[in-house]
C-alpha cells in the first residue's frame, strides 16, 4: 500500500496530456471479445481498472498483451461464459461483458459487479434491457446466468439515460437479428467512442450522441485497431488542481464541448480560460469565488466524477455553494476527510453546503473512492503543510501516474511505500 506525501502551496505552471478515457476503453476491452480477430486498443492507460478488464478478458480464455502502451486482444480461443466473483468484484464494468458474451456464446454467468462505493449502483436497467433483445435472466446466490436461443432486435426505452446500460445494448444488439432501436439512451462521449470502435469492427450504429440510438444487427465482426477518446474526467481534475493551487497550465487531448459545464463553472469561479481545438488553457490567480450551485447531470450536465473535485475547490472560495448529487446516492463520503483539513461542509443527504474558508491545512487523509480519493489531493496540493494521502489503490483505478503529472506541473508530491 502506497501513499502521497503533499508538501501543499506550491502554484502549478506548464502543460500535461490527458491520458485516453478510462470510461472509453473498459467498454472498448469488453467489445474486443466480440470477434476472433485481433483487436488493438491503443494508448491504452495503466491504471488498475484497465488491468482488471483485461484479466477478465483471459479468464474468459483471450489472450491480452500490452506492448507499446497498446492492448492487444486476441479472443480466437476465448471460450468461457463465466466471469468469476473476485474480479467482478472488483470491476463495476465486468457488467458490458453480459452484452459481449451473450452476443459471441449466447451464453453468460457474472456475479453482481462492484465498483466504487458510491451509492447502490442497480442493474436492473442492463437486464431489462438484455430481455428485450430475447435473454432469459435468472439471478441466484449472487450470479446472474443469463442465455438465449439468439439476440433478436427490439426496441428499447431507458427510463434513465444510464452508461454502463447504453453501453450493454449496444454490445448486444450489434449481432443481434434485426434492428434495435434505443431511446432514451445516454449520450457522453465515450458512447459515441464505443460506437465509433463497433463501426470499426463492421458493425452498422448510428446516432450515439444523440437520445436514439440505431443498430442494425451484421452477421460477423471483425478486428480492428483503435484510437479512444481522452479522458475529460482526468483533464477536468488537472484543471481544477490549477484552479484551486493558482498558476496556468494547458491540458491537451480534450475537446472543450466535452467539459463545456465545468469550464463554465471555472469561469464562474473567476479563473480565465481559453479554448483552442484540443487545448484547454486555465490561468487562475488570487482568491476565487464559489459556485453558487453545483448540480450533477447525465451529459451534457456537470459529470458527478467531477463532483468532489469542485467541491474540494469550493472548499476553499470565496462565499458559500450548494452542490447537489443527483447520480449516486452516497457520493459525499470523502467530505470528513476535507474536514480533517480545516474545510466547512454540511452534507444532507444529496447536498453539501459548501462554506468557503481562507485555506486549508495539511493533514492525513484516505482515500475512499476514486473521485473522491482525486478531490484530497487536489485539497492537499492547495493545502498549507503537509499532508498524507493513503489508500492510493482507489486513485491507481482511474489515474495513471498522476504524481508524476503534478510534479511535472510544479507540485511537490511523493509517492511512498507505507
Ligand atoms: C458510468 C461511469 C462512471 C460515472 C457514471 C455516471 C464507466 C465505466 N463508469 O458508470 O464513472 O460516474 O457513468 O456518469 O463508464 N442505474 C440504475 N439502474 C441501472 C443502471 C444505473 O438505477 O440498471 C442508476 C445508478 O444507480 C446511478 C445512475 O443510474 O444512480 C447512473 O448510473 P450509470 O449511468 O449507469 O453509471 P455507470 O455506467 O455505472
Amino acid at each position: 500500500m502506497d501513499k502521497f506525501i503533499i508538501e501543499g502551496g506550491r502554484r502549478l505552471f506548464g502543460s500535461v496530456r490527458a491520458q485516453s478515457a478510462k470510461n472509453s476503453v473498459l467498454p472498448l476491452l469488453a467489445a474486443c471479445i466480440l470477434t476472433e480477430e485481433r483487436v488493438t486498443v491503443r494508448e491504452t492507460p495503466p491504471i488498475t481498472d484497465v488491468a482488471c478488464m483485461a484479466q477478465i478478458l483471459r479468464e474468459l480464455g483471450a489472450e491480452v498483451v500490452f506492448r507499446d502502451g497498446n492492448a492487444v486482444v486476441d479472443s480466437a480461443n476465448a471460450g468461457d461464459h463465466r466471469i468469476s466473483s473476485s474480479l467482478t468484484k472488483e470491476l463495476r464494468s465486468s457488467v458490458f461483458m453480459l452484452g459481449s458474451l451473450l452476443s459471441r456464446f449466447h451464453r453468460a454467468v457474472i456475479a453482481y459487479p462492484g465498483g466504487c462505493d458510491i451509492g447502490l449502483r442497480p442493474i436492473d436497467l442492463h437486464l431489462n434491457a438484455l430481455k428485450r433483445l430475447g435473454v432469459s435472466i435468472c439471478e441466484r446466490d449472487g450470479y446472474i446466468y443469463c442465455e438465449c436461443e439468439k439476440l433478436t432486435g427490439a426496441e428499447i426505452v431507458l427510463d434513465f439515460p444510464s452508461v454502463g446500460a447504453t453501453e450493454n445494448i449496444l454490445l448486444a444488439a450489434v449481432e443481434a437479428e434485426g434492428r434495435t432501436v434505443l431511446e432514451g439512451a445516454a449520450k457522453e462521449p465515450e458512447i459515441v467512442d464505443l460506437q465509433n470502435f463497433l463501426n470499426a469492427m463492421g458493425a452498422n450504429v448510428a446516432g450515439a450522441g444523440s437520445d436514439v440510438i440505431v443498430i442494425e444487427g451484421v452477421k460477423k465482426l471483425h478486428g480492428a485497431e483503435y484510437l479512444p477518446v481522452k479522458d475529460r474526467i482526468e483533464a477536468g481534475t488537472f484543471l481544477i488542481a490549477c484552479a484551486l493551487c493558482g498558476g496556468e497550465i494547458e491540458v491537451s487531448g480534450v475537446k472543450s464541448e466535452s467539459l463545456g459545464l465545468l469550464l463554465h463553472k471555472l469561469r464562474e469561479n473567476g479563473c480565465k480560460i481559453h479554448t483552442k481545438n484540443d487545448k484547454i488553457r486555465i490561468a487562475s490567480y488570487g482568491r476565487l469565488k464559489c459556485n453558487r450551485r453545483i448540480e450533477t447531470m447525465p451529459f451534457p450536465g456537470f459529470p458527478t466524477d467531477l463532483q468532489a473535485q469542485m467541491t474540494a475547490l469550493n472548499s476553499v472560495c470565496e462565499g458559500g455553494a450548494l452542490i447537489v448529487e443527483n447520480l449516486f446516492e452516497t457520493r459525499f463520503k470523502y467530505v470528513p476527510e476535507l474536514q480533517k483539513m480545516g474545510a466547512d461542509i454540511e452534507v444532507k443527504g444529496r447536498n453539501a453546503f459548501v462554506r468557503g474558508v481562507k485555506g486549508l491545512h495539511g493533514a492525513s487523509v484516505t482515500a475512499g473512492d476514486l473521485r473522491g480519493g482525486a478531490a484530497l489531493v487536489l485539497a492537499a496540493l492547495g493545502a498549507e503543510g503537509t499532508s498524507e494521502v493513503y489508500d492510493l489503490s482507489h486513485i491507481d483505478r482511474g489515474y495513471s501516474d498522476m504524481q508524476g503529472k503534478l510534479k511535472n506541473l510544479g507540485a511537490e508530491i511523493k509517492r511512498v511505500r507505507v
